[in-house]
């Protein structure tokens, strides 16, 4: 029998948090202390990345879209010169998405059913962004930090000018705007020690509201 396929909605009662951030406020940092605590953790970006890594799933899409030029010689997507393309061209980046998207959706889902550990934590950097998100899980969690230190961060990660991070920024919503859709927040300013007891309280919280979700809805408190 022909089935569609796995949609996160297969998943009805697990509960989920949407974690996002702006570029270089520790998402990724924060996302491996909930998984070392137990959480299953799905990495959109990481997804979207290996979609186009070399032979990745996206791949031959993309190249009888745009051609064999945007393939590197190891066939994976040559990231520069898409995104000169897509900075001049804003139906090329349509025509991206278009191809990207809906495998992202499906290899998130897909990871989504097979997840293990007690709840489910999607890193998504443009959640709020995107529109979708919000309704699909229980808790939008925002990793913030200011503007400053995500410049900081970015470049001495990146080799970027400021100029290059502020510009990456200012695509994204503002800080005022996520932290207004957001559930809960982790401030990530100060060190990693700083995180600890803020990723061990948000744990905790979300481990009462898996169990919670786990009963029954006529037998909840
Ligand atoms: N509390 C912290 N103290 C010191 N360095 C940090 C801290 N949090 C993050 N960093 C560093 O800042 C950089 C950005 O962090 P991270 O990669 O976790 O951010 P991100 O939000 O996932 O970024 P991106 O949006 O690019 O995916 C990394 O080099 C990371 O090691
Ligand atoms: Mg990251």
């Amino acid at each position: 029998m022909e089935t569609s396929g796995p949609t996160l909605s297969s998943h009805p009662h697990r509960f989920a948090v949407g974690l996002t951030g702006g570029i270089g406020c520790g998402k990724s940092t924060v996302a491996d202390l909930f998984a070392a605590r137990g959480a299953a953790v799905i990495d959109t970006d990481q997804i979207a990345h290996s979609l186009t890594a070399p032979h990745g799933a996206a791949m031959p899409a993309l190249v009888a879209e745009f051609g064999p030029g945007y393939a590197t010689p190891d066939g994976a997507l040559d990231r520069a010169k898409m995104r000169a393309l897509v900075f001049s061209d804003p139906s090329a980046r349509a025509r991206l998405e278009g191809i990207l998207h809906p495998r992202i959706r499906e290899a998130t889902a897909a990871a989504a059913l097979i997840a293990d550990g007690p709840y489910t934590i999607f890193v998504v950097p443009l959640l709020i962004e995107s529109g979708t998100w919000r309704e699909r899980v229980a808790r939008v969690l925002a990793i913030d930090c200011s503007e400053d230190t995500q410049v900081a961060r970015v470049m001495a990660r990146n080799g970027l000018s400021e100029e290059q991070v502020r510009a990456i920024m200012a695509a994204q919503v503002t800080r005022t705007r996520r932290l207004e859709e957001a559930d809960d927040v982790i401030l990530n300013d100060a060190g990693i020690d700083a995180l600890l007891p803020q990723v061990e309280r948000l744990h905790r919280f979300y481990l009462d509201e898996a169990a919670r979700l786990a009963v029954p809805p006529s037998q909840r408190l």
